[in-house]
């Protein structure tokens, strides 16, 4: 007898109206099977990224392959690190929430531990009805013009290049959804696409002749004058559309400067083809612009110190970020990027009454899975408020990276694009009111 599952089977809906009245314990409707009550939950949870075309590393599209996967699976489920969900629920209400509620993961529990059982096949339950969680239209396809391969020493394993990439659209567009590529997700650490305006193109076409080989060194920016962000891929990132109506401006003559960090820590050298995927539309109702935003003081001193062995080290910075906007803006999505020291994260609007108003919170920095988050209600921030992001650091011997095979000894670490240096970033979409 396993009376409770009736009753919250009703509760979750999936009895529909048979409700748990007559069910004795033995009538099948008692039974969670994997056609009538599972597959529509993996399908939607799941197989997004664990298909033959997904990020995942291996399929769960079949009652077979799910079947064989079933233990680890219920483990990850439990421990929620599957689906892959960062942002703390208290904090705000996102687009595209991947995570599964209490109910959908006691019903995987109960069919794991109910052994496992098929169903009927020919009476498989509906769908579950998801949103949409990738970019709808792919206009455009940009590539590196050919493959690279890191230039790298066993002293410094990063190695930042840009490739310029021509802009061949012959009128004003908007890009509406981006979505990054990289050629070879083993060495890509980052991937940042820059616009070059029209005036900019000629400095960024001559910084890429100076040197021999595809692309161009460039640590830090663009090694030339542009600050305008047209999307980022790190990982975890999957790409989306740009809130409805809104997309950012990109004028004919233009071009697109790919800043890719490549890593070969763990992988070792191997070449890469990153490509770039856009949704182009010829009006918006608002341009948008991304904004990154962290002290800047960080960046060019070791103010951003973390000290070897601490286990808890907060930098955090605050200001009043309309005076950048030159007023008021609304705020559409919201990131965070660290690297690997990296324990949680918040950024936030400080009111100008004291106020807090979380944007995104990452309780359990995970730097494997990065994205930004589309907010439901996205809040207005008005001149007097500030723009605060809070990072925390564990650098003690339990969370370092491993490097050939073993821990890093901590040491002391400082703001830097390397993977074994640190950030602290927010990451913002936001269009001027
Ligand atoms: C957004 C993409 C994504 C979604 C959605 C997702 N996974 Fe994964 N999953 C991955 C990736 C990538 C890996 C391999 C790397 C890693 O472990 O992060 C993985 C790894 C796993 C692993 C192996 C973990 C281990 O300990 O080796 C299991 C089991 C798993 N996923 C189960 C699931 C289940 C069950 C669901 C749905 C309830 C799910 N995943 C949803 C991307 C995803």
């Amino acid at each position: 007898m396993r009376p409770y599952l009736g009753s919250f089977l009703v509760g979750l809906g999936l009895l529909g109206g048979c409700g748990g009245a007559a069910d004795d314990g033995d009538d099948v409707t008692d039974e969670i099977t994997y056609f009538q009550h599972v597959k529509p939950l993996v399908d939607a949870k799941c197989v997004g990224c664990h298909s033959d075309t997904g990020i995942a590393p291996f399929s769960l599209t079949t009652y077979d392959e799910l079947d064989e996967m079933a233990g680890v699976a219920l483990i990850n489920v439990e421990n929620k690190t599957m689906p892959p969900w960062p942002p703390n629920p208290d904090c705000n209400d996102y687009f595209s929430d991947r995570s599964m509620t209490d109910a959908q993961i006691d019903l995987f529990k109960a069919w794991v531990d109910g052994g496992r059982v098929m169903g009927d096949p020919t009476a498989e339950a509906a769908p579950l009805i998801t949103e949409q969680t990738r970019m709808s239209r792919v206009d455009v396809t940009l590539a590196m013009p050919t493959a690279y391969t890191p230039q790298t020493t066993t002293d410094n394993p990063d190695d930042y290049r840009c490739f310029v990439v021509p802009w061949t659209e012959a009128t004003t567009k908007y890009v509406t959804g981006f979505r990054a590529l990289p050629g070879n997700p083993k060495v890509v650490h980052h991937v940042i696409a820059f616009l070059a305006a029209p005036g900019e193109v000629a400095t960024y076409n001559q910084l890429d002749a100076d040197e021999a080989g595809a692309g161009y060194t460039c640590f830090g920016g663009t090694g030339g004058p542009s600050r305008t962000w047209l999307g980022a891929w790190a990982p975890g990132s999957l790409g989306s559309d740009m809130p409805t109506n809104t997309g950012l401006r990109v004028e004919a003559g233009s071009a697109i400067v790919l800043q890719v960090h490549y890593n070969v820590l763990t992988a070792g050298v191997q070449p890469d083809l990153t490509r770039v995927e856009l949704k182009l539309d010829d009006t918006v109702d608002k341009v948008a612009i991304i904004q990154p935003w962290t002290n800047p003081n960080w960046l060019d001193s070791q103010v951003m110190h973390i000290p070897a062995g601490a286990a808890d080290v907060m930098h955090s910075f605050e200001y009043d970020a309309s005076r950048l906007i030159g007023g008021p803006f609304t705020i559409w999505s919201a990131g965070l990027h660290m690297h690997t020291l990296g324990a949680n994260a918040k950024a936030s609007i400080v009111r100008a009454d004291g106020s807090n108003e979380c944007l995104m919170q990452i309780d359990d920095w995970n730097f494997h899975w990065q994205g930004n988050y589309g907010l439901r209600q996205p809040p207005v921030f008005n001149p007097g408020d500030k723009l605060r992001v809070e990072c925390h650091f564990d650098n003690s011997p339990s969370n370092q990276p491993i490097i050939g095979g073993q821990p890093r000894v901590p040491t002391d670490v400082y703001w830097g694009e390397g993977t074994t240096d640190e950030m602290c970033l927010g990451t913002f979409y936001l269009t001027p009111l």
